[in-house]
């Protein structure tokens, strides 16, 4: 999708005025008489998501009239802008005035023109913006970009996005920034990624670990890890219909992995960054994996198999053990792991975990100034222990249902050792239904907050 920057200068661009409550009655005296008439004809009140489109006297469009919270307003959304590309005929607008936070109003006008056309030609009108003044349009655009790829990908329907084609997902990716790619296939990985083989082999479709590095090995090393579950049935522990109907989105932590890579590459940050996807479907045949069966994983500890269901920090533990072999400076791993994280905080609010209490702030800063919201959750010591298992070093899933979000978070610690610092979020990848800049499907989460963080100590 190309991008809706308008890089050329657009003189005859079409003004877009921001108005809210405070400014509106201001705004409404400078019209021209017969622009304020047609505003009190057509009852517009400058609310919040409302759009006045003004004519001019030879039929053209004068200029847009676009309503917004007041700044101070609690339930303010800085993507409210986000549904001009919605609202709006063809051509190329600018902004008159600031909406609050013009960088994010912008941002939030690229992420809200993004449509899925993977399967059907999807006709909208052609909707331009000139960036605003002092904004950087080339990483709004790069963020943009980064979020319409993990959309893609998540939107993409199984059947054509399994393991074989997240791989090659990643390899262009790769490709693209000439990094160093391997994947490691199959009955290969029966060796040295026992959990992965174990989630992944009841599949037709055979499960892998991709791995790919780029940058000066001497800089500071980051590694991400993504959730790559192409489906889940829930294998054996068959999820019901209703469960298993968004399931093609289990790969959104794999997504948004290639999300804040691609950004991270193109900006060319200081880090030496690896990415580790395990790719698998969770399927249901003679010789999935069963409930309480034991493997020895990668790292060594034992682990039982409690329930099928929670194969994403199965596949998850494995990749994590080997990205903690080589010390990184900063080890983060996102997934779809629980149905708990949207009970706790819904679908927009994704958790997010680690020791590291800088680390914790930083990413809390750079959420909210980003508008990826996040929200901090406990690892908490108190509950490592319903990780016991009565045969095994650990199980995958506690007999209860408390916590769920949380034991999940304290599982896969037990497969991180020697990385300085661990970063853990539980997305949801889905945007259930539309919102400004965030069309009903496919979401990018936690991606752009994580890219400041590296762009602030790296860039
Ligand atoms: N992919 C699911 C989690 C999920 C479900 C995320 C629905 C978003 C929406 C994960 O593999 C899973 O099934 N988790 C189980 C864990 C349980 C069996 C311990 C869950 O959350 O129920
Ligand atoms: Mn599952
Ligand atoms: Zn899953």
């Amino acid at each position: 999708m190309p991008s809706v920057f308008e890089t050329a200068p657009a003189a005859a661009a079409i003004p877009i005025t921001f108005a809210s409550k405070a400014n509106w009655e201001s705004i409404r005296g400078a019209l021209p008489a017969e622009a304020r008439q047609f505003a009190e004809a057509n009852g517009f009140a400058a609310k919040p998501g409302k759009c006045l489109i003004l004519p001019a006297a030879n039929g053209a469009i004068a200029q847009v009239i676009f309503g917004i919270e007041e700044e101070s307003a609690k339930s303010r959304d800085p993507f409210r802008a986000g549904a001009l590309p919605g609202l709006l005929p063809a051509g190329t607008y600018r902004f008159d005035n600031a909406p609050h936070d013009a960088r994010l109003a912008a941002l939030a006008f690229a992420l809200g023109s993004y449509r899925f056309a993977r399967y059907r030609k999807v006709d909208g009108p052609e909707v331009r913006l000139v960036p605003p003044d002092g904004v950087d349009a080339a990483e709004l655009a790069r963020m943009a970009d980064a979020a319409f790829l993990a959309r893609d990908l998540i939107n993409t329907p199984s059947n054509d996005m399994g393991p074989m084609e997240l791989e090659t997902a990643a390899r262009d990716v790769a490709k693209r920034f000439g990094a160093k790619f391997g994947c490691i296939e199959g009955h290969e990985l029966k060796q040295n990624f026992p959990l992965i083989h174990a989630v992944g082999m009841a599949s037709t479709r055979s499960p892998r670990l991709i791995d790919f590095t780029w940058g000066d090995a001497a800089h500071p090393k980051v590694t991400l890890v993504g959730k790559g579950v192409c489906f889940d049935t829930g294998g054996l522990d068959l999820k019901p219909s209703s469960g298993m109907l968004l399931m093609k989105k289990d790969m959104g932590g794999a997504a948004n992995v290639l999300a804040l890579a691609q950004m991270v590459m193109d900006a060319k940050l200081k880090v030496r960054l690896r990415v580790l996807i395990p790719a698998v479907e969770n399927a249901v045949a003679g010789n999935a994996f069963r409930p309480l069966d034991v493997f020895k994983s990668r790292k060594g500890l034992t682990v039982e198999i409690g329930n099928t269901d929670a194969e994403g920090r199965l596949v998850l533990a494995d990749a994590l053990a080997l990205a903690d072999e080589e010390k990184p400076e900063l080890l983060v791993d996102l997934g779809t792991l629980t149905g708990a994280a949207r009970v706790a905080l819904g679908p927009d609010l994704p958790p997010f975990y680690t020791g590291d209490e800088t680390l914790a702030a930083d990413v809390a800063r750079l959420a909210r100034q980003e508008n990826d919201p996040l929200w901090r959750m406990p690892l908490w010591p108190a509950y490592d222990s319903w990780l016991d298992s009565k045969v095994a070093d650990i199980t995958n899933a506690p007999s209860g249902t408390f916590a769920g979000s949380i034991t999940c978070a304290l599982f896969l610690q037990r497969f991180v050792e020697t990385a300085k610092s661990w970063l853990h979020v539980d997305i949801y990848g889905w945007t259930p239904s539309a919102k400004p800049g965030r069309p009903e499907g496919g979401e990018c989460q936690a991606a752009r907050a994580i890219y400041k963080l590296l762009s602030e100590r790296y860039g």
